[in-house]
């Protein structure tokens, strides 16, 4: 079975038309699922929404998902500099102010995670558990970097054996860890990449057929990038969040 999965979509329109038009025409997936964050940083949260909707495609709740959807009172996120900070504060309260009643309802309702076993769990195979950052919250940052320790704690909670999958994103960084036989896979983001590539990323499993083998496929999709760094621009949202699209997250190059 072909699932393809892709997270922190953040509003950002051309970016997810592209992703869909990349998994229908090169995918070959056979389900497809999100992982939230499905509004912020760009100017199109509602129409955003309703092209998941339409398209049919579950997923689970990001944080800014969960903090829209209950007017919380920051988004969750957490920055490593005060500038970047600043930008999300400003980020959240155009959203907050301007997403549609039904936007928030759907917000509102989307699940913590999403449990895929093989044909429902009548076969034997692997199971792919899908959240949003870790099993144990949606604001909690699971990068590259953490433990073996930090990783196999995680996955006993989500109840992850060896030849399981557990796919987040919230870092908006792609990577794919094993640890004892456990798959650990950030899709990387959709709208906002971070990791200093502006193409947007999502990811094709590919597992079962009678085994426990897992395949992950990274994909990253060119997409209309004038017409996001337009929106933001047209929007009123902070002109910063246009050029962090263009350099995916990247910090500028020093001239010279
Ligand atoms: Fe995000």
């Amino acid at each position: 079975m072909r699932i393809a999965v892709m997270g922190d979509i953040h509003a950002n329109l051309p970016a997810l038309e592209s992703v869909l038009t990349d998994i229908a025409t090169h995918a070959r997936a056979d389900a497809t699922y999100h992982l939230g964050d499905l509004v912020g940083y760009a100017p199109w949260p509602d129409e955003a929404v309703a092209l998941l909707e339409r398209a049919g495609i579950p997923g689970v709740a990001g944080n800014y998902d969960s903090t829209v959807a209950t007017d919380y009172k920051h988004c969750g996120c957490k920055y490593e500099d005060a500038v970047q900070e600043a930008l999300s504060h400003r980020s959240y309260e155009w959203t907050r102010a301007r997403v549609a009643p039904a936007t928030r309802r759907f917000l509102g309702g989307l699940p913590f995670r999403i449990d895929l076993l093989p044909n429902g769990g009548h076969l034997a195979g692997p199971k792919v558990i899908l959240v949003h950052g870790t099993p144990t919250l949606n604001t909690l940052y699971w990068t590259e970097d953490r433990s073996d320790e930090f990783c196999l704690k995680m996955a006993a909670h989500a109840g992850a054996a060896a030849g399981d999958v557990l796919c987040f994103g919230h870092t908006h960084k792609p990577w794919h860890r094993t640890v004892q036989g456990i798959h650990f896979v950030n899709t990387g983001s959709v709208g906002r990449p971070k990791d200093g590539d502006w193409r947007a990323g999502y990811v094709v499993l590919e597992v079962g057929g009678g085994t426990r083998s897992v395949s992950v496929e990274f994909r990253r999709v060119e997409y209309d990038l004038e017409r996001a760094m337009g929106g933001i621009r047209a929007s009123g949202l902070p002109e910063e969040l246009a050029d962090y699209l263009r350099t995916g997250g990247a910090p500028p190059i020093p001239p010279g």
